[in-house]
């Protein structure tokens, strides 16, 4: 589809029919199966400011953590005893920390068997090889917005054509990569959604996170309203459509949209779900957005919860590492 038809579907016409041909889409190429990844967001520092994000270093109203390895390694535990097999690392974009970060990643790999997927932002080429020789598996950076104007305005000490190159040096450098976007964003027209999708399609990334833009009083975008749910379900089912073979997360921030909001995204492209397995003393304080916390729950209850939701979507679980779908089988780590 070229820009104009894509903003044609974003804005006008049925939904239904999208989404049901994005399903039938996700069907085909991903199967019936539902990817289980465990989040564990370790340090909640960041160096950068962000408008929409309440990690953002001007936030002074939250209280900074950076979890021991120990205490990551634990909650890394938990999830393998869980059953889930990829543990994804995320953290605001902190300048240093990166030492503590290579055994652990080792150790997870190892002792638990799970694949390591990171998210910590911009790293230089050399940190991300690092990274990648520790054993990492998958990295998650997403462009935010294709909008070069708005990006400015939204990451006012990122630069845009350095975020793509590191989307591209950590393709260049074997990780399974995943990127995505923020719909709702404020100043964000239809014509630029379409353009996210469009450049998805060009980078066709193992992995694509489409997420509402959650307002957030503790940031200058405060009390701007919150992405559209119908249009978050709109741009994601067209990049299933656009780009059929990523795995797509029905995102914590459309639960936190909406209290169906994960069965919703699984029924117009999405295959995956990221449990929280941030410990309860530090989740209040990873607060990007908020209303997160109310909705993420213990992880035991959460995947109970999410196991039922999966059986009545005639849906199930699928085995293995889900590993990018380009780059392997299921082969073992
Ligand atoms: N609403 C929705 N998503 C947000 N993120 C940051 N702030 C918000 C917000 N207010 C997302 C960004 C980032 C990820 C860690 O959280 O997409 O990549
Ligand atoms: Fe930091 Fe990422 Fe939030 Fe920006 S979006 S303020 S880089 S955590």
């Amino acid at each position: 589809m070229n820009k104009e038809t894509l903003a044609r579907k974003l804005s006008s016409g049925d939904c239904l029919p999208l989404f049901q041909m994005a399903d039938a889409v996700r069907l085909r190429y991903c199967g019936n199966g539902v990817h289980l990844r465990a989040i564990v967001e370790f340090s909640n520092y960041c160096s950068k400011n962000c408008l929409y994000c309440g990690l953002r270093r001007d936030n002074k109203k939250i209280k900074r953590y950076r979890m021991s390895p120990a205490e990551i390694f634990g909650a890394a535990r938990q999830a393998a005893q869980a059953g889930i097999k990829t543990v994804v690392l995320q953290s605001g974009e902190e300048k240093a920390g990166l030492g503590e970060l290579f055994p652990l990643i080792g150790r997870i790999k190892k002792e638990l068997g799970c694949a390591v997927t990171l998210s910590l932002g911009e790293k230089t080429a050399a940190e991300y090889r690092a990274l990648k020789d520790a054993g990492a598996d998958r990295y998650l950076l997403k462009f935010e917005t294709s909008d070069e104007k708005l990006f400015r305005a939204c990451k006012p000490d990122s630069d845009y054509s350095a975020r793509f190159d590191c989307i591209e040096t950590l393709v260049s450098l074997g990780f399974q990569t995943g990127t995505g976007n923020i719909v709702g964003l404020p100043g964000q027209t239809v014509r630029s959604l379409a353009g996210d999708i469009l450049r998805l399609k060009e980078l066709a990334p193992d992995m694509i996170s489409v997420t509402p833009f959650i307002s957030n009083p503790d940031t200058p975008f405060a009390g701007t309203p919150c992405g559209d749910l119908e249009m978050t379900l709109r741009v994601l089912a067209l990049s299933r459509i656009e780009t059929p073979d990523a795995h797509m997360p029905a995102t914590t921030a459309i639960r936190t949209l909406h209290k169906e909001g994960a069965g919703k995204a699984l029924a117009c492209g999405a295959n995956v779900i990221m449990p929280n397995f941030t410990p309860i003393l530090y989740r209040p304080h990873y607060s990007i957005y908020p209303g997160k916390e109310s909705i993420i729950g213990d992880p035991s209850v959460s995947i109970r919860d999410i196991l039922k939701m999966l059986e009545k979507m005639g849906r199930k679980v699928a085995p293995g590492y889900g590993h990018g779908r380009r780059h392997h089988t299921d082969s073992p780590l």
